[in-house]
């Protein structure tokens, strides 16, 4: 099967969040499902700095009034076709926003044509590659289904993944008129949202099939609470929309062998993170102590509940445990943190900013990771921490409640737990799961059962690829050859 993925960034190349390494991942995991997968990207100067023997493969006088190039060609062993049009991608920073951190005026043109090449591509545009699925990741590749669905006969078929019902691509209604639609399609079958345009609301209208990345989040979007106004068009179409847990790359996080830890371990040499342990708190200007060393890798969001932590850190210091925050985001909560930092020298460290590999030797020497998150989608942060033994302290929701079994009393004595849970997610019941998690690390040996537990859980993307493969070969009537467990 040949799937086109869709996606706004992809690791190692380019990354803000979860999508990158899940857009990373998932070529390598479902080639071993027989599915070839190559991914289109926008030319952002990292991309286009990495691209090896690239090839044009159609070229654009006009599209969306920039001239382009699509190239084929390998970068960091993806396989990639290359939206090259200087005049939308070729600026520095971030994917989405400019340096003033600000979202780009022109972003509805970026995606609007990354994804009309998408569509074009699954009608035929490069006669030698023809897709027959096309995969699209949040509401950047939103309009693909609605130009797969308003434009030419084509026989190609459109999975549009949600990671995040926050972030929807939502304009004014004066941008129709540029996007190479017929005017049928702005209406509540096609574009239209509100008397604006919602890429995300097109392609989760207009799509084959809709996932998201958790059973749990799947359910909790069908709800006023989490649907963020799109629940009615998700209800509309129960049959075609699942949860399909995102899962990570264990050779990129394999605390065995990653490059980023001072010292390198195994479940059965878990006492070797200690070294990393010294090595995060010399980082982060924390003191040599064998207290609990908490720790937050996030973006600093209202989503993630950073201020609930703020609200907490005295408490924490109290009770005798460091804080450790990499992140950036909002202002206000990095000023938070980092007030709490100037008030507990020695005890809370902040370092903001983005870096990939001071977020490993985290998850290899920090003893808790806190994800007390108002929502989550999936969430792979407390995914790396279970195989880092790294114990996940997270709020229930989304992939959260999917991915970490709470140390119940039950679970404990049942010898299932691997982290510790709350609900809901405000500063009380975060409060009493910190005091519960300190308990925990009080009993070493409990401790230590539950960290190996963790390392041992099952987070590779085995079975999700498994069953993105089903989808797949489902919407193009292939039959799959059975050699799975399911
Ligand atoms: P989201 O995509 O909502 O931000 P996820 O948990 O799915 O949340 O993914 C976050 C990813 O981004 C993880 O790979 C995490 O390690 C990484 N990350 C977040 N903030 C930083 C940071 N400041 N530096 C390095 N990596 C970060
Ligand atoms: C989004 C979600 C996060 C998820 C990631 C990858 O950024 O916020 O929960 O893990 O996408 O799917």
């Amino acid at each position: 099967m040949e799937v086109l993925s869709v996606t706004a960034e992809i690791y190692p190349l380019i990354k803000t969040g979860g999508l990158a390494d899940v857009a990373g991942a998932l070529p390598a995991a479902l080639a071993e499902q027989g599915v070839t997968m190559r991914t289109l990207v926008p030319g952002y100067p990292a991309i286009m700095a990495k691209m090896t023997d690239g090839r044009v493969v159609a070229s654009f006088d006009d599209l969306f009034g920039v001239k382009a190039k699509l190239i084929a060609g390998q970068a960091a062993g993806l396989d990639l076709i290359v939206l090259d049009a200087p005049a939308l991608y070729d600026r520095p920073g971030n994917p989405y926003l400019g340096p003033e951190g600000w979202d780009w005026p022109d972003n509805w043109k970026r995606f609007a044509a990354l994804s009309w090449v998408a569509s074009e591509l699954g009608a035929g545009l490069v006669e030698a590659y023809r897709p027959q699925v096309i995969h699209c990741h949040d509401w950047q590749a939103g309009l693909v289904p609605a130009y797969v669905k308003f434009g030419p006969a084509s026989s190609v078929k459109t999975v549009m993944t949600v990671h995040n019902m926050a972030f929807q691509g939502n304009f004014g209604g004066e941008i129709f008129g540029q996007l190479r639609l017929p005017p049928h399609a702005f209406a509540v079958d096609g574009v239209e949202y509100y008397g604006g345009v919602s890429y995300l609301k097109a392609g989760i209208e207009c799509a084959d099939f809709v996932t998201t990345v958790s059973p749990s989040y799947a359910a909790e979007i069908r709800t006023h609470e989490f649907g963020m106004g799109l629940e009615g068009i998700l209800n509309n179409r129960p049959s075609t929309v699942d949860g399909v847990l995102n899962g990570i790359d264990l050779e990129a996080w394999n605390p065995a062998t990653d490059p980023a830890l001072t010292q390198n371990y195994s479940a059965n040499t878990i006492q070797y993170r200690k070294a990393n342990k010294t090595k995060l708190q010399e980082s982060f200007g924390l003191d040599k102590s064998d207290g609990p060393l908490f720790a937050v890798v996030s973006r600093l969001t209202w989503q993630k509940g950073i201020d609930l932590i703020a609200a907490n850190i005295d408490m924490m210091v109290a009770a005798g445990a460091q804080l450790a925050v990499l992140g950036s985001g909002e202002v206000g909560l990095e000023n938070a943190i980092r007030a709490a930092a100037q008030r507990h020298p020695g005890k809370v460290g902040l370092v903001t900013g983005y870096n990939e590999a001071l977020s490993h030797l985290i998850q290899g020497g920090a003893d808790v990771m806190m994800v007390p998150s108002r929502f989550e989608p999936c969430g792979l942060t407390q995914l790396y921490a279970l195989r880092y033994g790294c114990i996940p302290l997270v709020a229930r929701v989304g992939g959260l409640n999917d991915t970490v079994i709470d140390a119940n009393v039950a679970a404990l004595s049942a010898d299932v737990a691997t982290g510790v849970q709350f609900s809901p997610p405000s500063e009380g019941a975060l409060a009493n799961a910190i005091r519960r998690t300190l308990a925990l690390y009080a009993d070493e040996k409990s401790w230590k059962k539950m960290q190996k537990r963790g390392m041992k859980s099952e987070v590779s993307w085995q079975a999700s690829a498994r069953r993105y493969a089903q989808l797949y070969a489902s919407l193009i009537g292939y039959k799959l050859d059975d050699n799975s467990d399911d």
